[in-house]
């Protein structure tokens, strides 16, 4: 039995928001009560098979999302894809997974361990996508993997749920461009992520994007619990194509440096 896609949707936000309280704050300053229109939401997760891109996917497609674009991302080893839905309202869905079997053997020893404890079942439930890590992992694992990829550590660790939420600008009122989103942001207290430029993308490649960088939270791992970096919240303004339709796809160099949202430091 599968959610429908609102619920599934209204499952992610809730339980993004428990790690991500400057996302609570940054939705009340924009939405100001009304409806925020999110230009997409982000998963990771590892390529093995129980786990992977197709096996997430599935949720969505479950609830009428097609596939309609991917990526490759060389030297941090990720392949991803996204996902629309016939209601434009309807966030597009971006799902990356790791290729573990590029990584070192080390790296590909824990993750193995790791989705070995996972039942067949787990992965195909309900409420899969917004239900965290389905495994127990070690603080030393988490460190020997977040040292090798920051997107190891923080899969590893946060497992199954929404990475980060995003305003589609466009549709956002009383704002008509990115630099103005990031000024609000930045006056009133909040980190962009500056990696590339706190505008990654531009006109040329008809999507402009801006992040904050990711809140602390607690994580509890198998032997204990430990501070990190968790969700962040992100920021898009789209421009038309040729055939005056609005440009749906990513870009990856900018795709790139949203990643180091979520780095520690
Ligand atoms: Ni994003």
């Amino acid at each position: 039995m599968h959610n429908n896609v609102n619920e599934l949707f209204e499952n992610l936000w809730q339980q993004y928001l428990k790690v991500t309280p400057s996302a609570k704050n940054i939705h009340q300053f924009f939405g100001n009560g009304e409806t925020i229109i999110n230009d997409h939401i982000a998963i990771r997760t590892f390529n093995l098979p129980k786990v992977n891109l197709a096996v997430l996917a599935q949720h969505f497609i479950d609830v009428g999302y097609e596939e309609k674009g991917q990526y490759n991302f060389e030297s941090k080893k990720l392949t991803a894809k996204h996902f629309e839905h016939s209601d434009p309202n309807q966030p597009k869905v971006f799902i990356s997974e790791l290729r573990v079997e590029e990584c070192s053997q080390q790296l590909q020893d824990i993750v193995t361990e790791l989705v070995e404890q996972v039942d067949a079942s787990i992965p195909l439930a309900k409420n899969f996508l917004y239900n965290g890590a389905p495994w127990q992992v070690s603080k030393a694992q988490y460190e020997l993997l977040i040292g090798e990829s920051e997107y190891a550590g923080w899969t590893a660790a946060w497992g199954y749920r929404a990475n980060h939420f995003t305003v589609h600008i466009n549709k956002l009122a009383g704002y008509n461009d990115i630099e103005t989103v990031n000024e609000a942001l930045k006056t009133a207290g909040y980190t962009l992520n500056a990696a590339g430029g706190e505008i990654k993308g531009s006109s040329d490649v008809l999507l402009k994007q801006s992040s904050t960088m990711a809140d602390k939270a607690t994580c509890t791992l198998s032997d204990g619990d430990v501070e990190i970096a968790s969700c962040f919240y992100e920021f898009a303004q789209r421009y038309n194509m040729p055939n005056g339709e609005e440009y749906t796809g990513f870009v990856a160099a900018s795709a790139d440096k949203i990643f180091e949202s979520t780095n520690n430091s």
